[in-house]
């Protein structure tokens, strides 16, 4: 009994030393639990000499009462500081001002791709997609570039090995849609091509080309210059825009042209743009080449047809008046939320 004063006071101290719940219910525990110390001192009351029972027993449920109090009053404290704490960390501050929702935009090129398709949806054409990444056949043999014929030059070409490589125009879409598909029929190919190129103001070594192709009982050059005209017209928004069809030479087109139009920057008076010519060059096109048809299955007897190939960076740079290629890649937000 002697003890019990001291014990009450290293009690009430553990009671106020708790930072936690946890803490304090060890203290609880060890102090009220069923072997707890004060519990202890409840059972051995037996022992004492009967007169004496009675007055011990009251001062040990004092000291426990004071203790229960104690810890339940800590609780309640140590339960609201808690309370606070969290409050303050997930609180929703409603005055603090909204956080802008900023809508993105569609990439210059990705919108002129879009245009294109949009016109040649319109007249017919389906959308097909091929593999970037090409054998040696499709990109050029089947498109009467055999191998070491001079043509190839162009073609500035990373090969994974020699018969494996990123494609270099989207020229080979073509194949693969002649190889399984019955004519007539008109296709559009968009998609991206690599060559090697150190990037300047107009050379990327990944670029986007959109391939067109119709093949077709009868298809003649008027249909040719007739699609390519409209749809320049369509895509500049001239109607009465100038388009010349300039000869050339391309392994897998016979005849061939290359397409100028007036430059869309002077009017065609010769502008730096222009390099003083008043024209700008869009597009390679012609008529299939009969053996590219044999290649793949077709019968230049019973099919002819005429393919195009454009480049989406070059026109988009023409229609928005950009300057250099390497802002596309940039990732610079005030160059492209010009076109949000
Ligand atoms: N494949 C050519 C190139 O990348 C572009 C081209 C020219 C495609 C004439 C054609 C075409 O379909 O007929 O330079």
């Amino acid at each position: 009994m002697s003890d019990l004063a001291a014990m009450q006071r290293t009690a009430l101290d553990a009671v106020a030393a708790a930072t936690d719940v946890m803490a304090l219910d060890t203290v609880r525990v060890r102090y009220l639990g069923k072997k707890g110390e004060l519990t202890g001192l409840l059972k051995r009351l037996g022992k004492l000499p009967a007169e004496e029972r009675p007055a011990a027993g009251a001062e040990i449920n004092t000291v426990k009462s004071a203790l229960q109090q104690a810890i339940s009053e800590k609780r309640e404290a140590l339960e609201q500081a808690d309370l606070e704490a969290r409050s303050n960390v997930d609180a929703l501050d409603v005055t603090l001002p909204g956080r802008n929702a900023e809508t993105g935009g569609l990439h210059p090129v990705t919108i002129v791709l879009q245009r294109i398709e949009h016109f040649f949806r319109g007249v017919g054409y389906d959308v097909v997609e091929g593999p970037e990444i090409e054998d040696d056949y499709h990109n050029f043999e089947a498109l009467n570039l055999p191998e070491h014929h001079p043509a190839r030059a162009m073609h500035d070409t990373f090969y994974f090995n020699p018969n494996l490589l990123l494609r270099t125009h989207t020229s080979p879409v073509q194949v693969r849609v002649m190889e399984t598909r019955e004519p007539p029929f008109r296709i559009l190919c968009p998609g991206r091509v690599y060559r090697v190129d150190q990037p300047d103001p107009s050379h990327l070594p990944m670029f986007h080309q959109v391939e067109g192709l119709l093949i077709d009982h009868e298809s003649s050059f008027a249909d040719l210059k007739g699609t390519i005209v409209e749809f320049l017209r369509v895509f500049f928004e001239k109607e009465d825009l100038q388009v010349r069809f300039r000869p050339t030479y391309f392994p897998f087109t016979e005849p061939s042209a290359e397409v100028d139009v007036q430059c869309v920057h002077c009017d065609g008076n010769g502008c730096r743009v222009c390099s003083n010519t008043g024209w700008i060059e869009v597009m390679g096109s012609g008529m299939v080449h009969p053996k590219v048809l044999q290649y793949s299955g077709i019968d230049p007897e019973k099919f002819s047809g005429f393919a195009f190939g454009m480049g989406c960076d070059r026109l988009a740079m023409l229609r928005y008046g950009v300057d250099d290629l390497r802002h596309y890649l940039d990732n610079d937000l005030r160059f492209l939320r010009q076109f949000s």
